[in-house]
């Protein structure tokens, strides 16, 4: 079942603390000459038009992207992020970036994962994304296949990556962000990050999950903190003491294996910050801890 639009959803406050984390694992990837794969599980349809009638129903980007923008004094690297997204101009690029002549653009606009990733690739870097809806796969094939960098997969982001294990370029990231329409998302997301890291124990690997009042992220923290990873395990959470309406997220959280150097200082201050920035259904803190301290 693949009820999920990430159109609904995107630039909230959970994305923006997502994809802040991407930015500076790639920022480190792209430190060194070597060439990195991203390997991005569950990819959405690459960027969204917040003008959209589907942004417009939930407004969630205002207390997200919208009010971030809006902050003064952001940490750096969130404000080298932020600078991305404001000049994040799909329509300028035009067949290059998919837009359609026959389609209607409001903007502003914001990059989802492939996007972002897109941004940071250099010549020789690579981009492996999957996604299962046929709607969402369709409109990002139609936005990336002219890049030959990048490759899209119509599969299953978990037996998928498993699959696909060790890449061929074994420096590189794994991002799985799963929708979580089911709860068995939170087993099949362990497992395969599981499954992955066995073959690729050096491979960075982000894992993204949402804090309801179901307590499911509780498993999963304990699942990925089972993964004795030399460089560690890292979980990061921004959320709101109280949760929100039924069934609304209170907080987001990342799961990431083998995490940069330094990258847990970066993410806290710009977590920091985004705490007392975006909008919350409460007051909201954000919180660093090593699941698996590196060895
Ligand atoms: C949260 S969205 C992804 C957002 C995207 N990563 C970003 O940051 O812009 C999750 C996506 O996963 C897709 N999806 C759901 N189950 C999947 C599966 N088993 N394999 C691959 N994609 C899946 C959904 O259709 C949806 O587009």
């Amino acid at each position: 079942m693949l009820s999920y639009l990430h159109g609904f959803h995107a630039g909230n406050f959970a994305d923006l603390h997502k994809h802040a984390a991407l930015w500076l694992i790639l920022a480190h990837l792209r430190k060194k000459k070597k060439p990195f794969c991203v390997i991005d599980t569950h990819a959405g349809s690459g960027w969204y038009d917040l003008g959209s009638e589907q942004a417009a129903k939930t407004g969630e980007w205002h207390g997200g992207i919208g009010a971030a923008q809006a902050g003064k004094n952001a940490p750096e690297m969130l404000q080298g992020y932020m600078d991305h997204v404001a000049r994040f101009d799909p329509v300028g690029h035009g067949r290059d970036y998919g837009v359609r002549e026959s389609d209607e653009y409001t903007g502003p606009f914001y990059p989802g994962s492939p996007f972002i990733v897109r941004e940071m690739l250099r010549e020789d870097d690579e981009l492996v994304l999957m996604e299962l809806h046929p709607r969402e796969h369709k409109t990002l094939h139609h936005r990336v296949k002219r890049d030959p960098r990048i490759h899209l997969h119509k599969r299953d982001g978990y037996e998928g990556l498993v699959a696909m294990m060790p890449p061929a370029i074994r420096r590189g990231l794994v991002l799985m962000d799963p929708s979580y329409d089911v709860k068995q998302d939170y087993q099949k997301a362990a497992n395969a990050i599981k499954q992955a890291w066995d073959k690729w124990p050096t491979g960075t690997f982000m894992l993204w999950y949402p804090i309801l009042e179901d307590g499911f992220d509780a498993e999963l923290r304990q699942s990925i903190g089972a993964i004795k990873a030399k460089g560690g395990v890292l979980c990061a959470e921004l959320a709101a003491e109280h949760g929100g309406a039924k069934g609304r997220m209170r907080g987001t959280g990342l799961l990431v294996i083998n995490p940069p150097w330094q990258f847990d200082q970066d993410l806290d201050a710009i977590g920091t910050w985004l705490a007392k920035t975006c909008k919350f259904p409460g007051p909201t803190h954000h919180s660093i801890s090593w699941l698996v301290a590196a060895a």
